[in-house]
């Protein structure tokens, strides 16, 4: 099995995870796995560039990936996968794919998973799809989010909220500075006591919707503090402006490294391992050798391994904990 990148943070194979996972360097690593964090290929209607299964052959493939993804994981660990919606093919009927999936993911036999808690990633300039029935008929409105399904193998796998603080709003500011408000019951029934909200904790609780852009620029959307960047595009980072200088066509499918950020702070320590098992330009590897994290990718594809070697030439890195690759 080839190995195309090693630095002093982590490891790149290029193969099949399915196939990966199952030789010995991963088999010596069953059980010390902190996080895999990762986007598949979602599954599509037409074939994209990095090859989409369809249908029925991709739940089962998704299902099979359960048990080689429960036993990397130590007691403790985290599964996060990304996934976007698919629609049924020539119809305005949005597929239950994605949801059979995560359903035949967490109730495989002998794995213990289940789900933890699910995020919606909004992305508000996602371009207008499904075409043929939200620009063509004007039927349907644009699909505009993926989900993130956290999964664990017990009820309480490492996490950590006060890590991934959102800053306070405005309001909350003037509240802290001020000391008043009104005590007492709100119509949700909650009680809220005289002192409740005096303690400045440094930022509020993240919340399960991450919107990638800000819609109304007068509006506060409030990220969590230590995600280094949502930014949507990521066209301005230095993976994506290095490739346009070296005339070479970046991933078409990477993550906001702000959603790397988050889970890998919120659900690790630094030292400790995340595997993404379908790495592409290794967005992931990237983020978690920010935070101090080492890392393990895989990708079937030979030429985005080899592309993604351009996110470990950025001067940033040096500045970073953990980056004397
Ligand atoms: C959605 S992309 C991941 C993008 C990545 N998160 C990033 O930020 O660059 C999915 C990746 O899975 C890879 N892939 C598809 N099937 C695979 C398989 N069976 N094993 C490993 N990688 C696979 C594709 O080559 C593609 O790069």
């Amino acid at each position: 099995m080839p190995l195309a990148q090693t630095k002093k943070s982590g490891r790149y194979y290029i193969g099949k995870s399915e196939e990966v996972l199952k030789t010995t360097p991963f088999r010596n690593l069953r059980g010390k796995i902190n996080l895999i964090f990762t986007s598949p290929p979602f599954p599509l209607n037409s074939k994209k560039s990095y090859g989409n299964m369809l249908g029925e052959e991709y739940r089962n493939w998704f299902s099979s990936l359960a048990p080689l993804f429960a036993e990397m994981l130590t007691n403790n660990g985290s599964i996060v996968i990304e996934l976007g919606n698919s629609w049924e093919p020539s119809r305005p009927v949005q597929s239950l794919l994605p949801l059979q999936c995560l359903l035949d993911f967490v109730s495989k036999e002998d794995t213990g998973l289940r789900l933890i808690q699910e995020f919606i990633c909004y992305n508000p300039s996602r371009l207008p799809s499904p075409a043929a029935w939200v620009t063509s008929k004007r039927i349907r409105t644009v699909d505009s989010y993926t989900r993130l399904w956290w999964i664990a193998k017990n009820d309480f796998p490492k996490a950590d909220n006060a890590k991934v603080l959102r800053p306070y709003s405005q309001r909350m500011k003037y509240l802290l500075a001020t000391g008043r408000y009104n005590a007492g019951k709100r119509p949700s029934e909650h009680k809220i006591g005289e002192k409740s909200f005096l303690h400045d904790c440094g930022g509020s609780i993240a919340h399960n919707l991450f919107e990638l852009e800000n819609i109304d620029p007068d509006r506060e959307v409030r990220l969590p503090n230590n995600v280094l960047s949502f930014s949507n595009s990521n066209s301005n980072d230095f993976y994506s402006k290095t490739c346009k200088k070296k005339g070479i066509t970046p991933h078409p499918a990477r993550m906001p490294i702000g959603l790397a950020n988050f889970f890998i702070e919120f659900l690790t320590d630094p030292e400790e391992t995340v595997l993404d098992p379908f790495a592409g330009s290794n967005t992931t590897g990237y983020a978690a050798t920010l935070l101090g994290r080492k890392w393990l990718a895989i990708d079937a594809e030979e030429k985005y391994v080899e592309h993604s070697k351009i996110r470990f030439e950025d001067p940033a890195l040096e500045k970073t904990r953990g980056s004397k690759s």
